[in-house]
Parts: C-alpha cells; structure tokens; sequence
C-alpha cells in the first residue's frame, strides 16, 4: 500500500448525495476510485476492507471479469431494446435463469431497476390480482415496523422507519404495520436465531390486524424476512412459518422483500429457503447483478400470473405497469453472469460454511463498553450500541469514521453498527473486520466527547494522503 504524493478533491458541488448529510459529507468525503476482490481503493490509494459487500449489493465481490466482460459484449451488441411492445432474447432468459434460482413456484417475473421499484411493483401487483380475480375490496397493504421496502411512495407506506416517512407526510392510505420482532430485553446477545417468542408474536398479527381489519379487506403482507437497514432483526423460530399460516388462511398474498436477503447472505439462495417459508410474491435486487447493474426483479407464483392472463380482455395489457429500463439488455447480461458465479462458486454454501466462524468473531465483541447487543444470521451481524442521550447515533458514526480511517468500512445505521461482506470474504478478513471494530469502539469510548465529534477524526482523502506523507 502505497501513499500518493497529493490528491485532487472534486468540486463536490453539484452532486447531492443520498442517504448523506451533505454539509457534513462535503466536508470530510470519502471517495472510492477503484475495487477488486474484497477491498476498495480510496482515492488516496488506501486500501479499504469492504465489509458490507457495498450496500449489501456485491456477494461475489469486486471487479468480477466474468461480469464485466458479459456487460461489455452486451453493450456492442445490443445497448436497448424498446421494453414494452418488444423485447429481446436476454430477457427471457435471465428470467428463465432467475426462476431456476427462486424457491419452487415463484417462477413469473418482473424485472424493474432497484428494490424499490420491485416493492412499489410488488404491491401494485397485489392490489391488482385482487382486482382482476374479483375482490377489489381486497386493497389494504400491512407492513412491519423497521421495515425498510426502498424509497418509493409505496414502499415508504408500508416501510416502516420513522426517518424515512415523516418528511414527505402522507403516503398512501388503507395501510397499518405489524409489529417488528427484536426484542432485546428477552433475546440480547442471542446467536442466530431466537429460539422463543415467533408463534405467539406471528398470532398477533392475526389477533390485532383482524380486529382492526376485516382479513377480507388485507390484500397483502409485506415483510423482509431479516430486517437488514433496520439494524439487523433475526426473526424468532416459527414466526415466518406461522405468518405463513395465517395469510393462506385469510387469503392475504405474502410478500417477501429479499433484497437484502437474496442471493446467499444469510447461507441460503434466499431467505425464504433459510426459513422454508415460500412467499406468494418475492423481490430481490442488489445482488441480482452482483451490484454493477442497476436491476430488481419481482417473482410471483404462476398462479398469480395465470390470474392475470385469464382474467383480462383479449388483447388488453394484463398488468399497466413497467420502466424503460426493465430488462435492459446489460442487466441481464450481469444477471445471467452473476448467477453463472453463484452455480459455479456456490457462493451460499460457501456462506452457510463461513457463518459459524463469523458469528463466533462477532460475538467476540460482547463485553466491550456500550454493545447493548449483537445479532447475526448468515453473513450478516448487527452491534447494537446503548443510546447516547441527546446524541442518537453518534457513537455509530464515529466508529464508522475510526473504522475507515483503520481500513475497514463498516455501515452504520442509527445506533448499529452491520457487517455484511462479500460471500467471498476469507476468514482472516472476518478476523480483520471484528479486531478493528472492537479497537475502534474501544478507541472512540476512551476519548470521551471528542471521541464522538467527528471533527476529532482526518477530514478528508487530501488529509489522509498528507497523513501517510508524514507517516512513511
Ligand atoms: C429490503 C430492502 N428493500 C428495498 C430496498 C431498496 O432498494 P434500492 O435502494 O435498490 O431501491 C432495500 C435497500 O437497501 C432493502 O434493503
């Protein structure tokens, strides 16, 4: 690892970056210029271990030249085809290949550009199935609490985190949450999956939805199966299984929003396989295209499918719904290549092998000053800080920042700090990800106050490149 000399900023400007408070971002960036494997190079030549596989997006890790060479041919072959009224080979194909990959049944499907598009896709889908197979009274949509379905109004709606909703006032109506399953006081520090508690929280479900709602008038459940941008919350035992149970009863369509949970994180193709609970409708996303495509898809059971094509006019548009950009040829090129790395490298299995070294290093963590908890499944774990009063998140960010200046970058979300790296992630690194962020909270609690100003930590990449002048 070498230092560079100097280091250009950009005009930083123009760009408004999401997710990010911009003032504070603009004045301490950091910028990635490069990746392979499982690291990013910052734009000062440091390399960065990725512990969150992106944004949760690349399993098979960085700069894959399977992918890329997939995209590239694509490009010159055929860069678009119109999406509606026509197609292209690819599409069919990549749709065959994802339907191969879905848990039995789900093998109809959607493509759309992001997960939120497939969560705003998927519940159109719901309300209009139940339109078109008779029951329009069917048009209530139950989320959950800390669900997070992407950023659309649909998703927004039925997504559950107060942050994300309460600047854009209302949303859609005819819409109610359940509640969401973490409960520390019971289950901190539990590894895996909580063994106690799914039944009788999936019954309220039932008990509470059905007072308030006639079950006639609930369209469809919408539900990650582990809430991922939440902070990690590991369902209990049985609880999918019985929720399962009561949307069949009641008649109410099932969704499962795997775009965190797809394509291997939890050791399993998707979480519905970890949980053997096969949803009526599944989005997926991120991994899809190993993160280097924008692309999600929504699979649907082929009887809801069939719904559509039997039950509207001849020649009428079963479904009045898509984007320009569904199934654009280089997405597809990147799904059908991803999945070709997941049947070759057993990407899932190979998760499944590595979570029990995982958990052990993340549990190592309990002990430490603040950890209130830690969850993980899979290759996911979630450290839960104690609150700060008056300073929510603050310790988060700031291990973050004392992280990254360490080389690792870890994701932070309120007072959680989760860990999600590439499938690829070998078991030196997972030892690298846990020893950093058990010095960096060490470090950050040891300096009191300043330890939470961010101030206290190098500014920027110009900084940094500085700092490793002065150090090498
Ligand atoms: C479960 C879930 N659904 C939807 C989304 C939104 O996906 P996108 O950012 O691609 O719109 C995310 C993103 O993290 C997610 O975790």
């Amino acid at each position: 690892m070498s230092s560079s000399k100097s280091v250009t900023l950009p005009n930083m400007a123009n760009y408004w970056v999401p997710f990010t408070a911009n003032r504070q971002f603009k004045s301490m960036p950091r910028l990635f210029k490069a990746a392979k494997g499982n690291y990013f190079t910052s734009i000062d030549d440091r390399e960065i271990l990725d512990s969150t596989a992106g944004l949760w997006c690349v399993p098979a890790g960085h700069g894959r030249a399977e992918i890329a060479t997939a995209v590239g041919n694509q490009l010159m072959t055929l860069d678009y085809a119109p999406a509606f009224q026509s197609s292209h080979p690819l599409a069919f194909e990549a749709a065959e290949r994802l339907a191969e990959y879905m848990p039995a049944g789900l093998d109809r499907i959607f493509f759309t550009n992001s997960g939120s598009e497939c969560a705003d896709t998927a519940l159109k889908i719901a309300l209009a199935y139940h339109r078109v197979t008779g029951n329009p009274l069917r048009n209530k949509l139950i989320g959950r609490e800390r669900g997070y379905h992407g950023v659309n109004f649909g998703g927004i709606a039925v997504g559950g985190i107060a942050g994300n909703r309460k600047a854009f006032g209302n949303s859609l109506a005819g819409v109610d949450h359940i509640r969401h399953p973490l409960d520390i006081a019971k289950n901190a520090f539990t590894k895996g999956v909580p063994a106690d508690g799914g039944i009788a929280l999936a019954n309220e479900f039932e008990q509470r939805m059905m007072t308030l709602h006639d079950p006639a008038t609930i369209a469809a459940l919408i539900i990650e199966p582990m809430q991922g941008s939440a902070g990690v919350i590991v369902p209990p035992a049985a609880y999918l299984k019985r929720l399962r149970e009561i949307c069949t009863k009641h008649g109410i369509l099932l969704i499962f929003d795997e775009v965190i949970t797809g394509f291997g994180r939890l050791g399993t193709k998707f979480g519905a396989d970890y949980f053997d609970v096969i949803p009526d409708i599944l989005t997926c996303a991120k991994g899809l295209t190993n993160g280097v495509v924008p692309m999600g898809a929504v699979a649907v059971k082929r009887d809801i499918y069939d719904a559509f094509m039997e039950n509207s006019a001849a020649g009428a548009i079963e479904l009045p719904h898509g984007y320009t950009y569904s199934a654009i040829p280089i997405a597809c090129a990147a799904a059908i290549a991803t999945l070709n790395i997941f049947a070759t490298e057993k990407l899932e299995d190979r998760a499944a092998t590595l979570s029990t070294y995982f958990e052990t290093a993340a549990h190592s963590l309990k002990g430490l000053p603040m950890v209130k908890d830690i969850r993980n499944i899979g290759l996911v774990a979630g450290i839960e800080f104690e609150p700060i009063a008056g300073k929510p998140g603050a310790l988060a960010f700031a291990t973050y920042l004392k992280c990254y200046e360490m080389g690792v970058h870890v994701r932070f979300t309120g007072d959680i700090i989760a860990i999600s790296p590439p499938l690829t992630i070998e078991k030196y690194e997972i030892d690298r990800i846990f020893n950093t962020l058990s010095d960096a909270i060490k470090f950050v609690i040891a300096q009191g106050e300043a330890g939470l100003d961010a101030n206290s930590y190098l500014k920027n990449e110009q900084a940094w490149a500085m700092h490793n002048q002065q150090n090498t």
